[in-house]
């Protein structure tokens, strides 16, 4: 059972060609928006990718903030929660360390408490706003605001930003064939959701399911190596090229990685595939949990393609027991 249609060259040994990152105008603004809950994190990029033309740094965890904040390239921090760093402590160390740097408080909680509010004001922080859906224009509206200030005080300044081709801090990379560049260490996920990939990321980035993997071209070594639930899911996975990793678990650490993202759409459940039966799929059908190409573009959808996304499930099920019970003997 395997991904036919995707890349199955196996991983480069060779030394790659120095990639060219492409060259960012001096205007361009480099907005850190930090987030672990990756839910919150795509749709917080959405919100902000509409609006304007900038310079985006998803950051989901606390190491991978620091380092791109000590970049120094940085115009604007929105801060939401990040898993192993206290908001106030974040900010803290900011206000130590970035002095000047502006700050967007992002909260989860539809409401801001005032004193929440107070503490923003009295601490000189940009602001402070929610990330429910149902508050959408006012996240807009004070990122508005306060990139607005920002770009009047670069101009009055004559600010000029330093160049992102900077390569002990910016590194290169292709996805699909496409040039991107990223701050050294980024998880490749951050990167996709970054440069606008659709991935699916099922289980929220944890590693169990293989909705963010993708095939890497070049540059293998280039990249952290699998973690022990990264390897346990592949092989639940029936992803046979040696060349897959899952983006959610592994980092960039050097310039000339390649990546092919798998195309298609991943079903939600085998009740849309049932709506579907009868129909020419419009483009490839992937199962959602292990990657594995159910229907091609452009063929007619058969309930037998139904009935094989209900066996894998029950396969899946199995196998995720099997290995979960292995593990749990290996630490009693
Ligand atoms: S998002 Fe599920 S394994 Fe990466």
């Amino acid at each position: 059972m395997s991904n036919s249609s995707n890349s199955s060259n196996p991983p480069s040994t060779q030394k790659p060609e120095p990639l060219v990152p492409p060259k960012q105008t001096v205007s361009s603004m480099r907005i850190v928006i930090a987030e672990s809950n990756l839910t919150h994190l795509s749709t917080l990029l959405e919100t902000i990718e509409s609006i304007g033309k900038w310079v985006l740094y998803p950051c989901a965890e606390y190491p991978e903030l620091i380092q791109t904040l000590s970049s120094g390239a940085v115009d604007l921090l929105i801060l939401g929660n990040v898993d192993q760093g206290s908001c106030f402590e974040i900010c803290r160390l900011c206000r130590k360390e970035w002095e000047h740097l502006p700050i967007i408080l992002v909260s989860h909680d539809a409401t801001i408490p005032d004193f929440y509010r107070h503490w923003v004001s009295e601490k000189g922080f940009g602001d402070v706003v929610s990330s429910d859906p149902s508050n959408r224009n006012d996240l807009v509206r004070v990122v508005q605001n306060v990139t607005s200030v920002i770009r009047a005080q670069k101009q009055a300044l004559t600010f000029a930003v330093p160049d992102v081709q900077d390569t002990e801090t910016y590194i290169g990379l292709k996805i699909d064939g496409k040039h991107a560049t990223t701050p050294r260490e980024t998880r490749l996920l951050s990167i996709l959701l970054n440069n606008k990939v659709s991935i699916l990321k099922a289980c929220g980035g944890q590693g169990r399911c293989a909705t963010c993997h993708v095939f890497v071209d070049k540059g293998m070594e280039y990249l952290t190596p699998p973690t022990e639930q990264e390897l346990m899911t592949l092989s639940m996975m029936k992803i046979e090229q040696p060349n897959a990793r899952l983006a959610c678990q592994c980092k960039v650490l050097e310039q000339g990685v390649e990546v092919t993202v798998p195309k298609g759409k991943y079903l939600g459940s085998e009740a849309e595939l049932e709506s579907l039966v009868g129909k020419r799929a419009q483009q490839t059908l992937i199962h959602p949990l292990t990657g594995e190409i159910l229907v091609h573009e452009g063929k007619l959808i058969l309930r037998s393609a139904l009935e094989k996304m209900q066996s894998v499930n029950k396969e899946f099920e199995k196998e995720m027991g099997v290995l979960l019970s292995r593990k749990s003997k290996r630490r009693n």
